[in-house]
């Protein structure tokens, strides 16, 4: 059994942010949750510790268990919080920063796997520029001597160019006693979690700095770090994207969410948003600036350019949906489509229905949301509104320009507007 503590209860003043640091989303997803779901690769057991007032953040990281550190005494501090829960825990428990979400699973699993060579591990880089990192000072056999943070470091530790990643990570009842003997006899006044290393070598107790790349160790501690920290996902997920056979002409302009599904063969053109939730099957072709959420698109489809899609909304194989058209909860069977200028919210359009130019159901009637059900193979002639809840037939023809407010039968023509007179004479007489 190995357990993972993550340290989660500093607010991140300098995000100056009413939300909590770790709240703050990359990829759609709050960056604890991108740690959370690395370390449910290694770790069987994983304890968050919440500052106080942080109720979203232990909703967020359910069903794992939190604790709450009521005081701010330093990361040494934060870590014991989780004591109580590990009571007779003898397995490893790695300790962790909310703040530091990229750590991949292989970092993880080097991590655990060298425990087998040391009885404390921690993770370390060398990053492009050190900063305010606590610098990894190691004696002359490469052994780590102790972690000195940058307040306290004197000019020639901060000349150091090996970095504390902040992961630490040793048997249980090792760890523990070392947390337990702490001081905060330091610039800051705070529990250092970095110096257990000193309290094992204390005890002649063997540890190890397992080197990973910047890019899965840096911290987030600004808004602009968070950026840096969404291109470096950003990245991740296109390279994912099409090494599973999606084409994406103009990568970096593409924006994919953490669980974004796209089949084989799908084209996404430049300037694509995909917000959570979306799954896109085969040979797709998601065209220019188009904005996805919680939905599905069935394979052949056509999307865009400038289409938007939101949540509920399901487009049927070989359906195309074109500019200016926005669906919400809406269902669009197989070849049906809907290809300018349309709001389609709560409908069910039957298969190979056309929807014609300038659609609108009116789903909303400023208390309750209406649905509107379209047959097969009708066809909705342009600048209909389909006042809902009302059914159109399968075949129907809808007059161009009809406000529809009753249901209109199968195979049936309905006009439903205003006849046009003619009066001759009374044409412009301005010029
Ligand atoms: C820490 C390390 C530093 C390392 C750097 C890597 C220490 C003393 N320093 O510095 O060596 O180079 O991370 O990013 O560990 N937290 C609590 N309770 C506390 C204090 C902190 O939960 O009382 C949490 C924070 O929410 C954060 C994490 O611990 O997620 C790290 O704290 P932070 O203040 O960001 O430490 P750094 O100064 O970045
Ligand atoms: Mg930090």
């Amino acid at each position: 059994m190995r357990a993972a503590i993550i340290l989660a209860a500093g607010q991140g003043t300098r995000m100056k942010s009413a939300m909590p640091k770790v709240m703050h989303r990359i990829a759609g997803r709050p960056m604890i949750n991108h740690l959370i779901a690395a370390c449910e690769t290694v770790f069987d057991r994983i304890i968050v510790v919440a500052g106080p007032g942080m109720p979203e953040l232990e909703k967020a990281v359910l069903p794992h268990a939190s604790v709450v550190q009521a005081e701010r005494l330093g990361t040494g501090h934060a870590a014991r919080m989780a004591a109580p829960l590990l009571e007779g825990f003898t397995g490893d428990v790695a300790v962790l920063y909310g703040d530091n979400p990229l750590v991949s699973p292989a970092t993880l699993a080097r991590l655990v796997a060298a425990r087998a060579e040391a009885d404390l591990v921690l993770l370390a880089m060398r990053p492009a520029d050190p900063a305010k990192y606590g610098r990894v000072v190691q004696d002359a056999a490469g052994a780590v001597e102790r972690i000195v943070e940058w307040a306290d470091a004197n000019e020639a530790e901060r000349a150091i160019g090996l970095c504390n990643a902040g992961v630490v990570c040793a048997a249980w009842p090792d760890l523990a006693r070392w947390l337990g003997g702490l001081t905060n006899d330091n610039r800051q006044g705070e529990f250092y979690l970095t110096d257990v290393v000193e309290a094992a070598r204390a005890e002649g107790r063997r540890n190890r700095a397992v080197e990973a790349p910047e890019a899965e160790l840096r911290g987030i501690n600004s808004r602009i770090e968070l950026a840096a920290a969404e291109a470096e996902v950003q990245a991740r997920l296109r390279e994912a994207a099409m090494l599973g056979g999606a084409t994406l002409t103009l990568p970096e302009s593409v924006f994919l969410a953490w669980d974004t599904q796209l089949g084989r063969d799908v084209v996404v053109e430049p300037h694509v948003v995909f917000a959570p939730g979306v799954t896109v099957e085969e040979g797709v072709t998601i065209r220019g600036f188009s904005h996805l959420e919680q939905c599905v698109v069935r394979s052949g489809a056509i999307i865009g350019p400038y289409a938007r899609l939101r949540p509920g909304t399901e487009v049927g194989e070989g359906a195309h949906v074109g500019n200016f058209v926005e669906l919400k909860a809406a269902t669009l069977g197989r070849g049906a489509k809907a290809n300018h200028l349309t709001y389609l919210g709560d409908v069910t359009v039957g298969a190979g229905s056309n929807i014609g130019a300038g659609t609108i159901t009116c789903n909303y009637d400023g208390v309750n949301k209406h649905r509107t059900v379209i047959g097969a193979g009708a066809f909705i002639g342009s600048d209909t509104a389909l006042v809902a809840p009302v059914r159109v037939g399968d075949r129907a023809l809808v007059a161009a320009g009809s406000v529809v407010t009753e249901d209109v039968p199968d195979d049936a023509l309905a006009v439903a507007r205003g006849r046009q007179v003619n009066k001759p004479g009374r044409g412009f007489k301005g010029r």
